[in-house]
């Protein structure tokens, strides 16, 4: 019997969670089933997806990231296909190989003045722990600073560098050397340079958690802070990276000139895992010291032909079909609407994010009414409102959106970058829906909020869930 995936995917569909029960994260799966996520996905091309029952879904959470470009595109289908038509002859590993070179050129021409040489690796945690372990080996020194609520990835390294405590506990010991800062606050960063044993700080742009913003020029000064105290400054752009701001890096908003960049998510169009570490050469050449110590930072899948080639493509879609230019727009177009709506909807507190990388905030009503609702919705738990918006988003509305963190009251819009001005106006009216919905208590949107409060109390558990703590 010959091997067939497309058959195997036929007769097994529908047992997803089942297998995911028995076999996975059982938790997971039940969290899933609670806030009513457990759907049958069977196809996902650009900007949606649809599941087994022919439902179209507008995917505002886009694989954390990973699908800037869309699900499936065809370029870099066609581009993987091709690549394994020929029978290339992947990691060979005592080997120069031409895709990694081509693509580290490609990216190198889109970074930052000074930043010339490329690291690949196969997630974004596995470059964080590159730039961790690169910033301590060249400058001769152990600390690094990282931010409140920092998002770097969860391997021990990127872990240390977390600024949620959430993600921390019951792990044991993390690194020595990592102190936290809050972000946007320079006085506490040059107090901790000013010791002089920083090999380097680590940030993200607008950070993934909560979509918090830089203020005024709070990334330059940091930049500038970095180099008095003989620091290197690490610009964490897995997400923020790739167009999703509306230009290729974040960075380029406030012109920064960081020592070390990360790239990874879109990196290859969401389809092969990638990750790339970018910085100057003497960074390198401190890291890679000596012929002993040649390898001395690798990883066996590092240079995998078909996320090269991936990567290749992609930079060629994003280019060409103009995405972050887009992003820009429809960014702009969204951020205006929602805005708009604040008049309105008393609840919506703040909209914040560049390009096509949002937060929406709510805050606490003023009228008495709605007062009871949020109240005893944060008594249970401090995240549940955000979670009783985003279940009727995607159960009436079929809109995948997430919470923007912990405890937080902030959901996050992240679509893939070829939306449509027709996909934001589909997004606005099931936002309008949804709000007011949530502007009559009681109402429907309480009434999911008490059931999840009713499932978090009984179990004594957090329902302020927020999917990437159960996958990245
Ligand atoms: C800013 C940032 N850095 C690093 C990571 C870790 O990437 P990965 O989950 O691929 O390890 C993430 C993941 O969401 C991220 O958002």
């Amino acid at each position: 019997m010959s091997f067939n995936i497309k058959e195997i995917i036929q007769s097994r569909s529908g047992q997803n969670y089942d297998l995911h029960d028995t076999y996975i994260n059982p938790s997971f799966s039940k969290v899933l089933k609670i806030i009513g996520f457990d759907r049958f996905y069977s196809k996902g091309k650009g900007a949606y997806l649809y599941d087994t029952q022919g439902h179209e879904y507008l995917d505002f959470i886009c694989g954390y990231g990973v699908f800037n470009l869309g699900r499936n595109h065809p370029v870099i289908n066609k581009a993987i296909k091709e690549l394994l038509d020929l029978d290339y002859p992947n990691l060979v590993k005592m080997d120069a190989p031409l895709l990694s070179g081509l693509l580290a050129e490609a990216l190198v021409k889109k970074m930052p003045r000074g930043i010339d040489s490329v690291f690949f690796a196969n997630s974004g945690a596995e470059g964080v722990e590159a730039a961790l372990k690169f910033a301590r080996a060249s400058k001769k020194k152990n600390k690094i600073i990282y931010t409140a609520h920092g998002y770097h990835g969860l391997t021990y390294g990127a872990l240390s560098a977390n600024g949620d405590s959430h993600f921390k506990e019951g792990f044991g010991e993390l690194l020595d050397g990592f102190v936290q800062v809050p972000y946007n606050d320079l006085n506490a960063l040059e107090y901790e340079l000013s010791k002089k044993d920083v090999a380097g700080f680590i940030v993200e742009p607008i950070q993934g958690k909560g979509l918090a913003v830089p203020e005024g020029d709070y990334l330059l000064q940091a930049q500038n802070l970095c180099r008095k105290h003989d620091a290197h400054f690490i610009v964490d752009e897995v997400q923020t990276g790739m167009g999703r701001t509306g230009k290729f890096l974040a960075l380029e908003h406030w012109n920064l000139e960081p020592d070390i960049v990360i790239l990874s998510k879109s990196l290859s169009g969401g389809l092969i895992p990638v990750s790339a570490m970018l910085g100057r050469r003497d960074i390198f050449n401190q890291t890679f010291s000596r012929l002993d110590r040649c390898v001395v930072h690798s990883s066996t899948f590092s240079q995998n032909a078909l996320a090269m080639c991936a990567g290749l493509a992609a930079l060629h879609v994003l280019e060409t079909e103009k995405m972050a230019e887009n992003a820009e727009k429809l960014g702009s177009y969204l951020v205006g609407e929602l805005n708009a709506r604040k008049s309105r909807f008393e609840l919506l507190k703040e909209v914040r994010g560049r390009g096509l990388y949002l937060g929406v905030e709510f805050g606490p009503p003023k009228s008495l009414k709605l007062k009871i609702g949020w109240n005893l919705l944060h008594k249970a738990d401090q995240g549940l409102f955000s979670q009783a918006i985003i279940m009727p988003l995607l159960d009436k509305h079929k809109i995948l959106t997430q919470v923007a963190g912990h405890n937080m009251d902030t959901i996050k819009l992240s679509p893939a970058l070829c939306i449509t001005e027709k996909d934001v106006n589909r997004f606005l009216l099931a936002f309008d829906d949804v709000m007011e919905a949530c502007h009559r208590f009681p109402g429907p949107v309480w009434e999911i909020g008490t059931r999840l409060a009713r499932h978090a109390l009984k179990k004594n558990a957090h329902l302020s869930i927020e999917q990437q703590e159960f996958q990245n």
